[in-house]
């Protein structure tokens, strides 16, 4: 399984502290299945010009590479990128992707989206620069029309949502359908420590073991892949 949305890098943002708090979350994603992680730390232009965030990263990753192991899976840099006005005309949005890919984790506002905000992402869509996924997509779901998830699908967008989301409960139900209605393609944990936010792929697996049966939960998980190639 992949993990396309996590904060494991080591004082980074609001996740890991420590490299040794790293070094647990990864053997607790490999442990729970998961052999490919995106390490996506929170990118805000307003605080962080991609050059200075890169830079960052980097002397991030130079804390967590001595404590990396077999008993973790492979990893690859990237970003959560917070949407902005003009993000299209950014210089240098491309070295946010995934490294070696052109998937690039979009972050939207927490509120109703502007008609100029999805005319925006539909662009960004349709560029052809990128393949945009938009991160854990929940929490947006009911502020925006039912129409504004289509045009977005039909732009190309590909949509992650969390693992959390997939938890026995209330919730259940809607991230089941959602997942058949093809709003949720990609499942990440979004995890940031090894207390309230701790890796939990094993949630969605139950879900979705439970709810579409082993095959099919392996074929959902198996579709991932096809974002992760180069
Ligand atoms: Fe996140």
């Amino acid at each position: 399984m992949i993990d396309f949305h996590s904060h494991i890098l080591p004082g980074m943002d609001d996740g890991s502290h420590s490299a040794e708090e790293s070094a647990d979350m990864l053997r607790e994603l490999y442990r729970q299945g998961v052999d490919l992680v995106a390490l996506t730390p929170h990118f805000y232009a307003y605080e962080n010009s991609p050059h200075h965030f890169l830079a960052r990263r980097g002397r991030a990753f130079a804390r967590l590479a001595p404590v990396l192991g077999e008993d973790m899976p492979r990893i690859r840099l990237g970003a959560e990128v917070y949407y902005f006005r003009d993000i299209s005309h950014m210089e240098g949005l491309e070295s946010l992707c995934l490294e070696g890919s052109d998937v690039l984790l979009l972050e939207m506002p927490f509120n109703t989206w502007t008609e100029g905000e999805i005319r925006e992402v539909e662009e960004l869509c349709r560029s052809g620069r990128f393949t945009v996924m938009m991160a854990h997509i929940e929490r947006y779901w009911k502020d925006q029309k039912r129409s504004v998830w289509r045009r977005l699908r039909e732009a190309g967008a590909v949509f992650q949502c969390n693992a959390s989301f997939f938890k026995p409960g209330l919730h259940q139900g809607r991230a089941i359908r959602m997942l058949r209605q093809g709003y949720v393609q990609i499942i990440g944990t979004d995890c940031h420590n090894m207390e309230g936010r701790r890796p939990n792929m094993d949630v969605a697996v139950a879900a979705l073991q439970k709810r579409l049966g082993p095959r099919e939960a392996e074929h959902f998980f198996r579709r991932a892949y096809d974002f992760w190639e180069d």
